[in-house]
Formats: structure tokens, C-alpha cells, sequence
């Protein structure tokens, strides 16, 4: 029987990387996988225990005992910590800001992308992260690239986050993506770099329809070589 792809998602936050990656789950009948909401499970773990962002040796043992699961009905995916629906908790301004720290640390990276390898080994998934395509799968057989510029990066994060009812500012919102940006770049640890085989998508003036119709047509023509 034909093997199913693995198919990775990377790029900064705000690049429409959720978005896509569930539409082309969808249209593949593939599994999501979100990276990222994995990283915030152990943020908001290590934040509800009083857990210090520099004590990596507990960060690493919070990594590898915290149970995660992704959740998948019609009312589209939840994620649960240890059990419990975490997947608005996970979601505000002040754990985003943890996470970016909690993910430097190399003890949950290694605890995550192990957990991530099983999750997605046997193919038929998209993973959206930051080093699908250089750490986790570096042989994935299809692997994008998504970016967008900084400002409208913010401005698309600054309306998700007005419309669940947070009182928030645009400008600080921008400098809020860019801090993240400039901190997932620079980390030690699997730094937000694009592959070399990846193809690069730039969503700035594009709808997500668009981007969509090129990242099935790649993919569709890695199936018919798979
Ligand atoms: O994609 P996101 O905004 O939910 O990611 C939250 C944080 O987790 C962000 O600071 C980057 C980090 N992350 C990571 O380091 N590696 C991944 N594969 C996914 C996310």
C-alpha cells in the first residue's frame, strides 16, 4: 500500500500556519498537529505550578510527564493537558510570552519533538511548528515555508485576540510578534530557520485560498512520485 506523506508547516507566528494547516488536513484527510500548541501545554504547566522559566531541569521534567492529546470533533480541535481542555488557556497574550522562553529550553524540545515523531512516524500528517522540516521530519516528504511581514503579522493577531474579547493595542501587539520573532530566531535550540528544501510562501498579500491552491498542488505532486 502507498505510504501517506508527512507534510511539515514552518514559520513564524501569525503566517496563517493554523489556518492552512487545518484546511489542507482537511483536504487531504490527513491529522493536524500543532506544534506550537504543544510548547504552550508546557508553559501553562510550568506557569500554574510556579515553575521558574529558567530552571530548565524542571521545565524538562514537567516536558516529559505532562500529558497532551488533540481532540478532534465537529466542533473543531481541542487540546487537553493531563486530561483537562486547555485550548482558550492556552491562548493569551501572557502565556504566548512564557511559551517563547519555555520552548528555548532544550529538555522540552527534546521531550516535544519525541512525542511528536510518534505522533506523526506513519505519515498522513501535517505538523505545523518552527523546525518541522529541519529537526522533527527533516525528511518529510512535503514541507512549506510560511511567511508574512511583521505588520501584518500583528494586525491579524491583534484582530483573532479583539475578537475572543481581549483588551488590546495594534502597536503593541506588532512589537509583541516581533520580540517573539527576534526570540525564536536566536534561540540556541532549533532557531526558526526555513529548510533548505522548503518552499517558501510569503501569505502578505495573499488569501489564504491562494495559499492553499499552491500547498495542495505540491503536495499532490509529491503523492504521485511517494
Ligand atoms: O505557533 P505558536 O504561536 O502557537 O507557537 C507558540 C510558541 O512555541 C512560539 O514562541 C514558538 C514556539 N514553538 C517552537 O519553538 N517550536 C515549534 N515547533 C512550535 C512552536
Amino acid at each position: 500500500m502507498r505510504r501517506e506523506l508527512i507534510v511539515a508547516i514552518d514559520g513564524p507566528s501569525g503566517a496563517g500556519k493554523s489556518t492552512l494547516s487545518k484546511l489542507l488536513a482537511r483536504a487531504l484527510n490527513y491529522t493536524n498537529i500543532d506544534t506550537g500548541a504543544m510548547y504552550r501545554c508546557v508553559a501553562l504547566a510550568a506557569f500554574r505550578r510556579g515553575i521558574d522559566p529558567a530552571d530548565e531541569e524542571s521545565l524538562g521534567s514537567l516536558g516529559r510527564s505532562v500529558r497532551i492529546e488533540f481532540l478532534r470533533s465537529n466542533g473543531g480541535e481541542r487540546v487537553l493537558l493531563d486530561g483537562e481542555d486547555v485550548s482558550a488557556a492556552i491562548r493569551t497574550p501572557e502565556i504566548s510570552l512564557l511559551t517563547s522562553r519555555v520552548s528555548a529550553c532544550l529538555a522540552v524540545r527534546e521531550a516535544m519533538v519525541e512525542l511528536q515523531r510518534r505522533m506523526g512516524e506513519k505519515g498522513g500528517v501535517v505538523l505545523e511548528g518552527r523546525d518541522i522540516g529541519t529537526v522533527v521530519f527533516p525528511g518529510a516528504e512535503a514541507k512549506f515555508f510560511l511567511a508574512a511581514s511583521a505588520k501584518e503579522r500583528g494586525r491579524r493577531r491583534y484582530e483573532e485576540l479583539c475578537a475572543k474579547g481581549h483588551d488590546v493595542d495594534l502597536a503593541q501587539t506588532v512589537s509583541e510578534v516581533e520580540a517573539r520573532d527576534a526570540a525564536d530566531s536566536a534561540r540556541e535550540h532549533a532557531p526558526l530557520v526555513q529548510a533548505p528544501d522548503a518552499v517558501a510562501i510569503d501569505s502578505t498579500v495573499m488569501t489564504i485560498d491562494e495559499v492553499l491552491a499552491v500547498m495542495l498542488e505540491e503536495v499532490r505532486k509529491r503523492r504521485s512520485r511517494a
